[in-house]
């Protein structure tokens, strides 16, 4: 197990660009791979999760060239995919999995979709349960909630379907299972989440159609290939926004983020807490907002976290927690019981380890109560596995007492895989 230690800076200061969004990474692949003629692919996220998709689609006969810099994929077409001839593994990432599960159930082809000790502990019935409501066939443990997940292929028919969590993988499955499916598919949710397959299937020319509270596509329609360019990933900027405003004397420029506004939550919820940061050179990349962000450091402030800003931010809450730690005041976060199921249960493991950091927090069962203060205490710290907790924890580590350490943190490169270095390059000391 490998750990990492931070010392404490004493500014945040110069220019990076963060790699490629994760969620559009994925996206481009499962698009480029289904749909007709070639798609190139620049930004491409290079984290381990990006390269289980990717590796799932190459077992699946779709021909990917890389040049280091842009990949090329050969679209197989709506029915081009072949069975696999193996499990696919899907690691540690849930966006794989989830995504898959709905593509795969429409295939005329049996497969089985495996990951990591985490992964197989995350709930699967929220995909499962409505893609067999389509007709879908899948198995998996614990009574089709855990993988792994053997998807017997078959024809579909579209539903309507209310989902009761805001969940873009749950929304994005349907979504793709509905492109093989008889009929339409409607989906709604009670919060938007992010819409980035509502966009890059509109960009790939599908049949689809979004109202307020929800998307519906139409089957059997081909895609076709495209170009993309994927935008800095704004889950990533959050640490670098978070650092340059926590510690004293800081500037950051980050070039290329995305600024979806179904991803932003982070930049109110930092600006609401009295944060300064500057959207500079604003425009469009392959259908999706592109901009820079300038962040100096701020005395933030606590405040209050629900609603719609929770799946606007769903990814955000770890180092959302660190910035509360180090706010003047309360900030209490609720309807946010969603990141009990993430790569870990997020809620209690940020407790834990910002009340080994002197911090004052109280867990509930849909969030949390943090009391800010003016320093962490440094020490060790566990990441169980997750990489935003790991990253979440460094970044503190910038203005803590003394020295942090995170123990376990591999996870990162599911990710950022160069997070580290990035991070010694702007930390001042
Ligand atoms: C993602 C959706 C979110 C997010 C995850 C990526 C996606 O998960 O947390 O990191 O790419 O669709 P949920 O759909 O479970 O909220």
């Amino acid at each position: 197990m490998q750990s990492f230690t931070v010392q404490p800076a004493k500014a945040v200061r110069g220019e990076i660009a963060v790699p490629g969004d994760k969620s559009i990474s994925h996206r481009s692949i499962m698009l480029g791979s289904i749909a007709r003629g070639t798609t190139t692919v620049r930004g491409f996220l290079r984290g381990e999760d990006n390269y289980s998709t990717l590796n799932a689609f190459r077992a699946m006969g779709v021909d990917v060239a890389d040049d280091g810099e842009t990949l090329r994929i050969g679209g197989k077409g709506l029915h081009g995919l072949a069975e696999p001839f193996d499990i696919l593994d899907c690691g540690n990432s849930g966006t794989s999995m989830r995504l898959m599960t709905g593509l795969l159930a429409g295939q005329n082809f049996f497969s089985i979709l495996t990951g990591d000790q985490y992964l197989r502990k995350r709930p699967m019935k929220r995909v499962l349960e409505p893609l067999s409501r389509m007709g879908a066939t899948i198995y998996g443990r614990s009574g089709g909630d855990r993988a792994p997940l053997a998807i017997v292929g078959r024809e579909l028919s579209g539903i309507d379907y209310a989902s009761p969590v805001a969940s873009a993988q749950v929304k994005s499955a349907l979504m793709l299972a509905g492109l093989y499916a008889s009929g339409t598919t409607t989906i709604t949710e009670p919060h938007l989440s992010r819409d980035h397959s509502e966009r890059m299937l509109r960009y790939f020319g599908g049949d689809i159609e979004t109202f307020a509270g929800g998307v519906r596509v139409s089957g059997g329609r081909e895609l076709e290939g495209r170009d993309i360019v994927v935008p800095g990933d704004i889950s990533s900027a959050a640490f670098f926004m978070v650092a340059a405003l926590i510690v004293p004397g800081s500037e950051l420029l980050i070039r290329g983020v995305g600024i979806n506004p179904t991803r932003t939550g982070i930049l109110d919820i930092l600006t609401a807490m009295g944060g300064s940061i500057d959207l500079v050179d604003c425009r469009e990349v392959s259908g999706e907002p592109v901009a820079d962000l300038l962040v100096r450091s701020s005395r933030l402030r606590g405040i209050e976290i629900g609603g719609d800003l929770v799946p606007r931010a769903i990814d955000e809450f770890p180092v959302l927690c660190v910035a509360a730690a180090l706010a003047e005041g309360r900030t209490v976060v609720r309807e946010a019981r969603e990141l009990r199921v993430k790569e870990t249960d997020r809620i209690a493991a940020m407790a834990a380890n910002l009340r080994k950091a002197g911090v004052a927090v109280t867990e509930t069962e849909d969030g949390m109560e943090i009391e800010g203060g003016e320093r962490l205490q440094g020490g060790t710290f566990e990441s169980r596995g997750d990489h935003r907790i790991a990253m979440s924890m460094l970044v503190g580590g910038l203005a803590a007492d003394r020295d942090v350490t995170v123990d376990d943190v591999e996870c990162i490169a599911t990710s950022f895989p160069n997070f580290m270095n990035l991070l010694a390059g702007v930390a001042v000391r």
